[in-house]
């Protein structure tokens, strides 16, 4: 289980799969009914990197025995705007933020009850949510997000600007800055599978939280856009199987039962995990859903200069994966999450 995470965590090229590790899993739920298997070596580099880290976002390490982890690749500021498009459709009833609000007062409505002025703390915040959404629904509540890049730090502060609740900064979920048993509540949507040292980041969590303290996560299942990017790099690289994904892959975490066992591991209990889905609304702009398909190989594309190949292959791809609705938006279905809610034990 540790070998594969490290793999899983850390892809090291599009160009080079070599090895004993198979992606099947990662691509186990997409609409395509044959699964190619592709090996990699496990390594804790990566080797290649996608997006460029700003010198000011590099996370400073907590240990000087040990040499600190490489930087978290970055969402950087033209990807946040076309993550904040794509965000919109996570305010679907069955998304993550209603879902993830609902979780936390059913399971944790006493807490709200007892301590109106909880703190929680969302990791991975993008452009501000959930914690927005709690913020509104708990105006007496202490709320902090934080995020890695700092260009979607800015777009939260924007957001979040009218919140008298809301502090926003910049923060790297494997090395937080807040005290121990400090916080009564952590949100997090979309963001464990990104640290390249994910057992950290849990860690953190769990170091934070106050004991009885509550985690409420999402993370991806099943992403058909991601089986729609796998098929582009292949057409791109002229491989005969898809190559490795990205190294900020939404579906790192996908492995039945992984992320549950990863968090029983760093002390959590694991307290419901459930799956929903619902649809990606792209755009009815062709283009503008081309660049919301390839947001995450955009750096790669730049770099090999084979835009063209990609929109060729996007064109006769897109109607395997998407629809187009009677607004005449392209909509691609079937993307499944996971809800995942844990909570720090109190010690006896
Ligand atoms: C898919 S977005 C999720 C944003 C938001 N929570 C949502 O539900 O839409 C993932 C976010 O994780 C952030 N991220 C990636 N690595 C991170 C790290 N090591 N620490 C904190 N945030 C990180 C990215 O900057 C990005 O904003």
């Amino acid at each position: 289980m540790k070998a594969l995470r490290t793999t899983t965590a850390a892809f090291s090229s599009f160009l080079k799969p070599s090895s004993t590790f198979s992606l099947a899993a990662a691509f186990q739920h997409h609409k395509i009914a044959h699964v190619p298997r592709i090996s990699l070596t496990s390594s804790k580099q990566n080797t290649f990197r996608f997006m460029t880290t700003a010198s000011n976002d590099t996370p400073s390490s907590s240990s000087s025995s040990t040499p600190p982890p490489p930087p978290p690749p970055k969402f950087d500021a033209e990807m946040a705007h076309l993550y904040q498009r794509v965000a919109e459709n996570h305010y679907h009833e069955n998304g993550p933020w209603n879902l993830m609000l609902k979780a936390f007062q059913d399971s944790n409505s006493q807490l709200e009850e007892q301590d109106p002025s909880f703190r929680l703390l969302d990791l991975a915040s993008g452009h501000g949510e959930p914690c927005t959404l709690f913020a509104k629904t708990y105006p007496n509540a202490h709320l902090i997000s934080t995020d890695f890049s700092n260009d979607m730090v800015e777009l939260a502060k924007e957001r979040t600007q009218h919140l008298s609740n809301v502090s926003v900064e910049q923060a790297d979920m494997q090395d937080l800055r807040f005290e121990s048993n400090s916080l009564d509540v952590i949100t997090c949507s979309y963001g464990f599978m990104f640290p390249p040292d994910k057992d950290k980041a849990i860690a953190e969590a769990y170091r934070v939280l106050k004991p009885g303290g509550v985690l409420i996560a999402t993370t991806w299942n099943q992403l058909p856009l991601m089986a729609l990017v796998g098929d582009i790099m292949t057409k791109v690289l002229k491989l005969d199987q898809r190559p490795p994904p990205p190294p900020l892959n939404p579906m790192s975490l996908s492995e039945p039962h992984l992320f549950e066992s990863m968090l029983e591991q760093g002390g959590f209990e694991v307290m419901t995990s459930t799956t929903s889905s619902y649809p990606f609304v792209l755009a009815s702009d062709h283009d503008f859903s081309f660049k919301m398909v390839t947001m995450l190989i955009k750096d790669k594309l730049n770099e090999l200069n084979e835009w063209d190949t990609a929109r060729d292959a996007y064109n006769s791809l897109i109607n395997h994966y998407a629809f187009v609705d009677a607004d005449g938006n392209t909509v691609i279905d079937d993307n499944v999450f996971k809800l995942t809610v844990a909570k720090k034990p109190v010690m006896m």
